[in-house]
């Protein structure tokens, strides 16, 4: 039964009946409004990613509580899903957090930002990817979680989590700077900038040993099944863009590093005639900043970097939003949506989505801001 076409007499009777408020049907996005579901609730999918599966598309993202203390995962990652992209119901929350384990990695209180999922198509299995943040360590442990499923609408269940390729080289780190001594030792923490005089591989190094650090997240499955785990790592300098096994769960060794010290978060890529884009943000927390894009030819680089994609008012704080997602629209060639998140840091489930259209424009993406807009 499609809820969202039973709505529609509902709608047109609302006048005579005195039952509670129904749920819209939408034709249109309308970017930074609130959205509501089938429930008439707001979407509760924040920092998302879509997966397209069977003719159905499902949104996965950080289902947030009221106040301040939604910035931590009370709940887990919750499940929306949708045959035209503007009308979603709630599959529920499909990845729980531990409630009572406080052991668990992803013990109630942890922070699990930027859910992604893909389906293998070899193990039959439904893989989630997240950048896990143990349980009162601030955003130190920076870690990537994995989960897997039999059924996109779950229940997953946790495998692990941990910092990545320990002990791996890079593949684009030539043969003779291969070595974890650190010149000058690790320079001082900055959150936006590399110091200058610091070995540009300082935190590369420190992190040799036990694993490189990963926060915000993306996964992209290439058109030969190939899936890339991309990551802001090195204390957010460098984004890591690295292979993952033919199952989805683990990384596999292989990996670049690519942006180095542009300091970049909230990576998505997408592909178009052939081409690799990025588009992601510069690093100020919760708040806005311009967005970036790049191009490559291949996905392991080199990256050629575009500029910020956005136009028009407030196109230098990404119209308030920071990226999350890019959303190839299933039998529409060409079109793709930018999906950002409009962060309420302090009653973090009011953050609202901002989907707009990309377009091409000499060969870079383009994003301007829209009150309402449709698919073509
Ligand atoms: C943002 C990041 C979010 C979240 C936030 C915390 O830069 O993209 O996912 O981690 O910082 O301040």
């Amino acid at each position: 039964m499609n809820p969202y076409t039973t709505l529609i007499p509902l709608t047109v009777l609302c006048g005579t009946l005195s039952a509670a408020p129904q749920a819209p049907v939408h034709d249109s996005f309308t970017p930074g409004q609130i959205w509501m579901d089938n429930n008439g609730v707001h979407i509760n999918a924040h920092g998302g990613g879509i997966l397209h599966n069977h003719g159905t598309y499902y949104w996965y993202g950080e289902h947030k509580i009221e106040g301040d203390a939604g910035n931590y995962a009370q709940v887990g990652v919750h499940c929306y899903s949708s045959k035209d992209l503007y009308n979603w119901k709630d599959e529920g929350v499909v990845l729980k957090v531990a409630e009572n384990d406080d052991k668990s990695p992803i013990a109630k209180g942890c922070i699990l930002e930027r859910p992604k999922v893909v389906y293998n198509s070899k193990t039959g299995k439904y893989v989630m990817w997240f950048h896990l943040e143990l349980k009162g360590r601030g955003y130190g442990a920076a870690y990537a979680g994995v989960a897997v499923a039999d059924k996109p609408t779950g229940p997953f269940t946790f495998l692990r989590a941990g910092r990545v390729n320990a002990g791996q080289w890079p593949a684009d780190m030539p043969k003779e700077k291969r070595t974890v001594a650190i010149e000058g030792g690790v320079p001082k923490l900055t959150s936006s900038s590399y110091p200058a005089d610091a070995d540009p591989d300082a935190f590369f190094k420190r992190d040799f040993p036990g694993g490189q650090m990963s926060r915000d997240m993306t996964i992209f499955v290439d058109g030969d099944g190939k899936a890339y785990h991309i990551y802001s790592s090195e204390e957010n300098g460098t984004m890591h863009i690295a292979q993952l096994t033919d199952d989805y769960t683990a990384h596999n060794g292989r990996f670049v590093r690519a942006f180095p010290g542009r300091y970049m978060e909230a990576p998505a890529i997408f592909k178009h005639e052939g081409k690799y884009y990025f588009i992601g943000s510069g690093c100020s927390g919760w708040a806005p900043n311009a967005a970036r894009s790049a191009v490559a030819d291949n996905i392991e680089g080199p990256w050629k970097e575009l500029g910020n994609p956005c136009s028009g008012p407030r196109a230098d704080k990404t119209f308030g939003g920071q990226s999350t997602y890019i959303l190839p629209v299933q039998g529409k060639p060409g079109t793709y949506i930018f999906m950002a998140d409009i962060w309420k840091p302090q009653n973090a489930i009011d953050g609202r989505y901002m989907w707009l259209p990309i377009r091409f424009a000499d060969g870079k993406p383009k994003i301007e801001w829209q009150d309402r807009w449709q698919l073509p």
